[in-house]
């Protein structure tokens, strides 16, 4: 990078799309990333679980398409959905021509793993479990020498002038506010898994993009659409880590206390049934008291499929030889986000969104196993594709960074834990109005927080103001949604609605910004 340049492109996060997007764009502009955490604080390491595409000789991107339209309960935008298995497949090849090396069969071929609501094999993982470290390292590799990544600055707003975004508001690490000024800025925050107590997600997923894209008046959607991983391994009233959905693609089995296989005459696809059923299935038997046991026993050679989970039960004392793991669901991934076109852009100029933080529709109510890393690549093309042809004026007349003091003061906000337990209790896997109002009034005295942007706050109250943000988001969606489709579930209406109450719940400050999403049907 030339220190000299003006910054073209402004990438907040460090997952795979903004990776992947550094990677696009390194030879073409004067790219940066910030993060505000250390460059591996991303849920794209943890992914263990791999990418969904279609190589396999008997699939198409059409059974693709289909199988994540039915997990989305149809709540997806076909023609994103269509991008994303079409373009997937291509850039997933793309990535292999390029030296990215997915695990293999013994007879040399694309090893190809089956999970929940697939119609047949197609993940493909690197290292048993290890997939999205693997593709992070090989990202990693080919950026690291043109693209800095500078740690430990926190966005805490986005600088906009003129309904455009010329750049972001930073708490470095001397608890001062720099001002960072970019042609383009990208959000690649990731989701808001620490939102609830038992989550998969790094806990530095506080929702932060998603709060300062609503704190600046762009649009939302889908927030009520929280995916509950079924199976997070549990010990002693904590969760330890993830169980990757392969493991009951390769043939392990939930099991209540009594032995009994846990998913028979709930649906199907037993095991592999789309995660909200799976998840809702464990839930009500923990809430009545009961344990629920993930049954591995018969999976041959479990340490050397599965190397990450073996050595994490090994470090907790587990002994995978005897087979039962206790687990419980946790939050993992939110469907809805920041509105963004079939290029990443937001309602407004210059800002884009990528990767979980985005809501693109693919996922509809409920995201398919091993679509996120997939997500991830194609949503990162497409944006990287975009801003190529852009023709945005630069921002020359600031300086590039600037430097402001601020004084802490002392906010009267509740803990992150506070936070957490009025979510899993009121807003969780089983949600209903009286429940949801009780969370609101929770919720009431925070929201004079909510709608300002974050001056004299060090990183500990602006990851709380955020999580605030949208928490209040996710309930005040989940009031809204008098249905019970995919991932959100209301005891109080325990059925799909007809068509028209299907569309989605636009949330924005800005009236104006709600009215043109709803108008357009968020097709920007
Ligand atoms: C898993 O490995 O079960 C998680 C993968 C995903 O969420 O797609």
């Amino acid at each position: 990078m030339n220190p000299e340049r003006n910054i073209d492109v402004l990438i907040v996060g460090s997952g795979i799309a903004a990776f992947m997007i550094a990677r696009q764009l390194s030879s073409h502009l004067n790219v940066q990333i910030i993060t505000k955490g250390k460059h591996d604080n991303s849920n794209s390491v943890r992914a263990q679980g791999g990418i969904a595409a279609a190589l396999a000789k008997h699939d198409s991107w059409k059974n693709h398409f289909e199988d994540t339209m039915k997990a989305g309960r149809f709540h997806n935008d076909p023609l994103q959905t269509e991008v994303l298995v079409k373009k997937g497949l291509q850039i997933v090849n793309d990535l292999i021509s390029d030296g990215m090396s997915f695990d293999k069969t013994l007879n040399n071929e694309l090893a190809m793993g089956m999970e929940g609501a697939h119609s047949l094999p197609r993940i493909l993982h690197i290292g048993g479990d290890a997939t999205g470290k693997g593709m992070m390292s090989f990202l990693k590799e080919e950026i690291e020498k043109e693209i800095p990544i500078i740690e430990d600055k926190m966005v805490l707003d986005l600088n906009v002038e003129n309904g455009r975004c010329i750049g972001v508001s930073v708490l470095n690490e001397c608890n001062k506010v720099e001002h960072i000024y970019a042609t383009h800025v990208i959000l690649a925050t990731g989701g808001c898994g620490s939102l609830y107590p038992y989550s998969s997600n790094d806990v530095s997923l506080t929702g932060d993009g998603m709060a300062l894209a609503y704190r600046a008046g762009v649009g939302l959607a889908d927030l009520e659409f929280i995916q509950f991983h079924p199976t997070l391994l549990y010990k002693g009233n904590k969760v330890i880590g993830l169980i990757s959905e392969a493991v009951r693609g390769e043939g392990a089995r939930l099991r209540t206390e009594n032995g009994k296989f846990l998913m028979e005459g709930i649906h199907p696809l037993q095991d592999l049934a789309p995660r909200d059923v799976v998840a809702r299935a464990i839930f009500e038997r923990i809430k009545n008291g009961e344990k629920v046991y993930l049954d591995i026993s018969s999976i041959k050679d479990f340490d050397n499929r599965f190397p990450t989970i073996s050595k994490m039960c090994k470090d907790h004392q587990l002994i995978v030889e005897k087979s039962l793991l206790q687990v419980t669901p946790g939050a993992h991934f939110i469907m809805g986000g920041i509105v963004v076109n079939n290029s990443g852009e937001t309602s407004l100029s210059g800002l884009y969104a990528v990767g979980e933080t985005a809501c693109t529709g693919v996922h509809g109510a409920n995201r398919l196993a091993s679509n996120s890393l997939l997500e991830g690549v194609v949503m990162a093309v497409e944006c990287a594709d975009t801003i190529l042809k852009s023709n945005l004026s630069t921002t020359p007349i600031y300086p590039k960074v600037l430097v402001h003091e601020q004084q802490i003061s002392d906010l009267d906000l509740p803990s992150k834990k506070e936070i957490q337990e009025i979510m899993m209790k009121y807003v969780g896997i089983v949600r209903e109005k009286r429940e949801l109002q009780q969370a609101l009034e929770w919720f009431q005295p925070y929201l004079q927080f909510i709608n300002t942007p974050l001056h004299n706050v060090n990183q500990e109250q602006a990851e709380i103001i955020n999580m605030l943000t949208v928490g209040w988001l996710i309930t005040t969606s989940s009031l809204q949604r008098t249905e019970s489709r995919g991932a959100h579930f209301r005891k109080d209406i325990p059925y799909e609605v007809e068509r028209w109450r299907q569309s989605r719940l636009i949330r924005s400050k800005d009236e104006a910004v709600q009215n043109m999403l709803t108008a357009t049907g968020v097709n920007l």
